[in-house]
């Protein structure tokens, strides 16, 4: 669908899938690609028909390798500044787009790949991929939110390990650490990214952008606040048909069929 040069973007209704497509660089971030990812979630944002959204790479080498270091040589600090925060506005979409996000890691998912993904509301990685902060061995830092939202999701003491010694981890460990939610071998990791987002596409839509946005959001204020904001959100829901329809189907033993009204 549509004419994008540096993803694919598929719809496949309940799911939406993008494909980072710069295979000879590994999928590296461009400013088109990012223009482009940009340009979907807004042509998404009110769709009904889409009910989650799938970030993937193409080929089984990587999911995004960071990026593209060619772009890095003759910028001026303050057009890398413009740059960088195109980027970050862009992963800050991610987290307030009202459906479910969920990256597809089937390789390589470093620097500004590895700061996309931890954008994603879930990180699903095939038992090839691996994950890393490489700024460091460039002479710089995590520029997407590597050193902020790492340390959130992981800890501070091993967002720093990444960060400041630049290595890379395999699926396994990211698993163990939080970073991944759920592995998968290779040679079944469509499938049960597509089993994974059909069932959140089976969800009730405003509960799960509900439940999103107090995730996201309830977290970067004070606990007495966050817990005031969860409890109107619980309130607001009693205002929608799929909270009648999921309870009356817990109730009448039968599975609920939500609607999004
Ligand atoms: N930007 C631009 N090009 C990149 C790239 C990036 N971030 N990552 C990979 N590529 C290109 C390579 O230059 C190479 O191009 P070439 O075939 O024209 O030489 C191609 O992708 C394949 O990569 P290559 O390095 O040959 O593969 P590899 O298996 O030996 O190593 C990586 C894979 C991912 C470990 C290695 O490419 C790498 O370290 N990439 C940079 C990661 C990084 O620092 N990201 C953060 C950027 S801020």
């Amino acid at each position: 669908m549509g004419s994008y040069k540096d993803i694919i973007f598929e719809k496949k209704p309940p799911i939406a899938w993008v494909t980072f497509n710069r295979p000879d660089k590994l999928n590296a971030i461009s400013s088109t690609l990012i223009e482009e990812l940009d340009d979907v979630l807004n042509t998404l944002w009110d769709d009904d028909e889409i009910r989650v959204l799938i970030i993937t790479g193409t080929g089984d080498r990587a999911f995004c390798a960071g990026a593209d270091i060619t772009m890095f040589q003759g910028q001026k600090p303050d057009s890398m500044f413009h740059i960088i925060r195109k980027i970050v506005e862009v992963t800050q979409k991610m987290e307030k787009f009202p459906k479910p996000i969920v990256a597809a890691i089937n390789g390589f998912a470093l620097g500004g790949g590895c700061e996309i993904a931890i954008s994603c509301d879930f990180r699903l990685a095939s038992d090839k991929a691996a994950f890393g902060q490489p700024e460091i061995m460039l002479g710089l830092i995590p520029g997407a939110g590597g050193t902020q939202r790492l340390a959130r999701l992981i800890g501070l003491g091993r967002a720093k390990e990444l960060c400041m010694l630049g290595g890379r981890i395999p699926a396994a460990e990211a698993h163990r650490i939080g970073l991944a939610n759920m592995v998968f071998p290779a040679d079944k990791f469509k499938e049960e990214v597509q089993n994974f987002a059909n069932r959140l596409a089976e969800g009730p839509p405003v509960a799960l952008k509900m439940a999103k946005y107090a995730c996201n959001f309830g977290t970067q204020v004070p606990l007495d606040v966050g817990l005031v904001l969860e409890s109107g959100v619980f309130g607001i829901l009693f205002g929608t048909e799929d909270m009648v329809e999921g309870t009356s189907a817990f109730l009448e033993k039968r599975k609920a069929k939500f609607t999004g009204k």
